[in-house]
């Protein structure tokens, strides 16, 4: 898979390239960070809003001015061509475009940018490739708007259900299938997105934890992304009067449901990382000041890297949920919205990303990535693999999500070796 016949030569004009792509990096970052900003700080592109379709016009115009053919598949995939001399599975780089709720500057921005960056340096300095090479916009992977994420790769692997377009909706009520329609898109056509001429998919990220900065380490080849499961639960109580009902004949579903979260927070802390559990959104009804609750719907993110401490883990908030429902006289009901396993980066590709590192002048390490990443839905049809830098601070998905300029660029240049030794 990867070609040895690629000179030195052109090491020397990459490094110039990037070094001016290292200050490329950031005025795109920039730019793009400008899009979908929000008062309280933090970007918000949500899939098929309009900070989003802004954002998907930018990079299409910085994918054509810097050589590219570019199109947009069926769900809105954003995807830069760049031919290859020779006929074969394509490799592809890039990240996601859209963000969550006051999101950072680099969480998928770097993925796209750096893509673009490494893929025009690459054709200035090496002209076209052998494998024709694709920078991917991927449409979406945050799930902040839908409950449901990896909407872009699961379009490209050809995994997203018959239904799921018209029965799942944002909080307003909108239908997926609306929200690609008001932007020109036609969800009956969402199977034409599938590919199946893909070799190998890379992508620069953000760690978005601390385990770089605090062992001072540069760069990380992950070496697997760790499974998680979401769910939803719908404590029903009785709604009453504030002001007349007494305590002891209360069934407030807001109070159990906050025994719930403590209870699920405490097993968690109890077996240890790199157990994760996350109470993320909560809605309670009638949402009155002077009403008991009557309802409340809450979602729980489980994470581990282990599948079966990840099932413990669920068997056991949902056994203490019961138990907490049941003395409390009130109705549960738990719905798994999502379930994805743990999935390993291709062998090949991480041998590939270490040598780029290591010709790069940097040992690299590896880690398991606690986030998830449009990687471990790809890797159902490609070879997958991940490349991290230091998030300062460990933050992301806040707005100080920050890289020290050094480490993007440490990042882009490795990225561009990777592309190279993958499509020259
Ligand atoms: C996405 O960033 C996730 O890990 O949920
Ligand atoms: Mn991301
Ligand atoms: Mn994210």
């Amino acid at each position: 898979m990867v070609h040895r016949g690629g000179d030195n030569l052109s090491n020397r004009t990459l490094r110039m390239r990037i070094d001016g792509g290292g200050a490329l990096l950031e005025p795109w970052l920039d730019e793009l960070y400008k899009i979908g900003a929000e008062p309280g700080g933090g970007a918000y592109r949500p899939l098929y809003g309009t900070a989003w379709a802004e954002a998907g016009d930018c990079v299409e115009r910085w994918m054509k001015k810097a050589g590219l053919e570019t199109r947009r598949d069926a769900v809105g995939n954003l995807w830069g061509r760049l031919d290859g001399t020779e006929k074969g599975k394509v490799i592809v780089t890039g990240s996601h475009i859209d963000t969550v709720r006051h999101g950072g500057r680099l969480d998928g921005a770097l993925g796209i940018v750096a893509g673009l960056t490494a893929t025009e340096a690459l054709m200035k300095a090496r002209g076209k490739p052998k494998r024709s090479l694709d920078v991917v916009a991927i449409c979406e992977e945050e799930g902040s708007r839908f409950p449901t994420n990896f909407w872009g790769s699961r379009a490209i692997v050809g995994s997203i259900g018959k239904d799921e377009a018209d029965t799942i909706v944002d909080p307003n009520g909108v239908t997926i299938a609306q929200a690609m329609r008001e932007r020109g898109l036609d969800p009956a056509k969402i199977g034409s997105a599938a590919r199946d001429d893909i070799d190998a998919f890379v992508e620069l990220h953000i760690e978005q934890g601390a385990v770089l900065e605090t062992t001072r380490q540069p760069l990380a080849v992950v070496s697997a992304i760790a499974g998680g499961v979401h769910l939803e639960i719908v404590v029903t109580g009785r709604a009453d009067h504030a002001g007349t009902t007494p305590m002891d004949l209360r069934h407030d579903a807001l109070v159990g449901a906050s025994v719930m979260i403590q209870a699920i927070e405490s097993i968690t802390r109890a077996i240890g990382a790199p157990a994760v559990a996350t109470v993320g959104r909560i809605r309670a009804e009638p949402d009155q000041i002077n009403v008991v609750p009557g309802r409340v719907v809450f979602t729980v993110d489980l994470r581990h890297s282990d599948p079966g401490a990840r099932r413990a883990l669920e068997e056991r908030t949902r056994s203490l949920c019961r138990t907490i429902a049941a003395e409390r006289g009130l109705e549960l009901e738990v719905r798994v919205l999502q379930e994805r396993p743990p999935v390993p980066m291709h062998a090949e590709v991480r041998a590939v990303l270490t040598r780029a590192a290591q010709e790069c002048g940097v040992r690299a390490t590896e880690l398991v990535s606690g986030a998830g990443h449009d990687a471990q839905i790809l890797a159902a049809r490609c070879k997958v693999g991940m490349l991290f830098v230091p998030s300062v601070g460990g933050r992301s998905h806040c707005p100080e999500e920050h890289t020290d300029p050094g480490h993007l660029e440490l990042g882009a240049r490795v990225l561009v070796r990777t592309l190279e030794l993958l499509a020259y």
